[in-house]
């Protein structure tokens, strides 16, 4: 079954400018998903309906087979979703295990170690740690709030290429081994390609690709 699924979703800013019209997709644990699309097709703003961030104009969204209105978008928010941000978005005056520690009880050092930050890094405050090992936190902090759905707006858009694909696998890792829905939107082909599922939306419409390896 799907985690989280739209029906028909629709988005219109001040209720006159469509973004886009009738979106049905669906999206399964264990599965990397990636949104690709020209500037301001609409990328962001599916994402924060997905997020709970914003409602759509017509159409719903599916949690787990319920309207995520029933319970409230701020109960989705906080119980469903986590997300990653091209600019990282952590406490900066933190350590990378103080930042991990804000989203869970959980002991914030094995899950560091396993995205590949020594003890050392997880103790220094995340000014001092690169893009890349910052990301890496905001990845750990996302994994730590058990939340099912990861959410990410273009989380390698400040990365070198090589470390934007480290990036692209861990996140590929927190889909397939911790079995999370992790939703990707990027400009990145490359990342793209990394992705189980790709979803070209343009012109208010989304296109799926189930093996963006063969078809992108
Ligand atoms: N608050 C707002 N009021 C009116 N229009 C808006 C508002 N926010 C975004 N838009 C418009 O909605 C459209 C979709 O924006 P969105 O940010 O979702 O695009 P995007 O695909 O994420 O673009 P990019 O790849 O550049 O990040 C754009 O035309 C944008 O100008
Ligand atoms: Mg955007």
């Amino acid at each position: 079954m799907s985690i989280l699924e739209t029906s028909n979703l629709s988005y219109a800013y001040n209720n006159t400018t469509t973004v886009f019209e009738n979106i049905n997709v669906n999206f399964k644990t264990g599965k990397m998903y990636a949104i690709l699309g020209p500037s301001g097709c609409g990328k962001t703003t599916l994402l924060s309906l997905l997020g709970g961030l914003d409602s759509p104009n017509n159409g719903e969204i599916f949690f787990n087979g319920e309207d995520i209105s029933q319970k409230g978008l701020a109960y989705h928010r906080k119980h469903n979703v986590a997300f990653i941000f091209q600019s990282y978005n952590l406490i900066d005056y933190m350590t990378p295990a103080e930042n991990v520690t804000l989203t869970s009880n959980a002991s914030p050092l094995p899950i560091l170690e396993r995205l590949g930050l020594t003890k050392e890094e997880a103790k220094r405050n995340v000014l001092k740690l690169s893009g890349g090992q910052q990301q890496r936190v905001a990845i750990a902090r996302a994994l730590a709030s058990d939340a099912k759905i990861i959410l990410a707006d273009e989380p390698t858009g400040n990365l070198d290429e090589n470390t934007a694909e480290e990036i692209g696998n861990i996140l590929k890792e927190t889909a397939h081994e911790f079995l999370r829905c992790v939703i990707i939107v990027t400009h990145s082909h490359s990342l793209a390609k990394q992705a189980d599922v790709v979803l070209k939306l343009e012109q208010g419409k989304i296109q799926i690709f189930e093996n963006p390896m063969l078809e992108l």
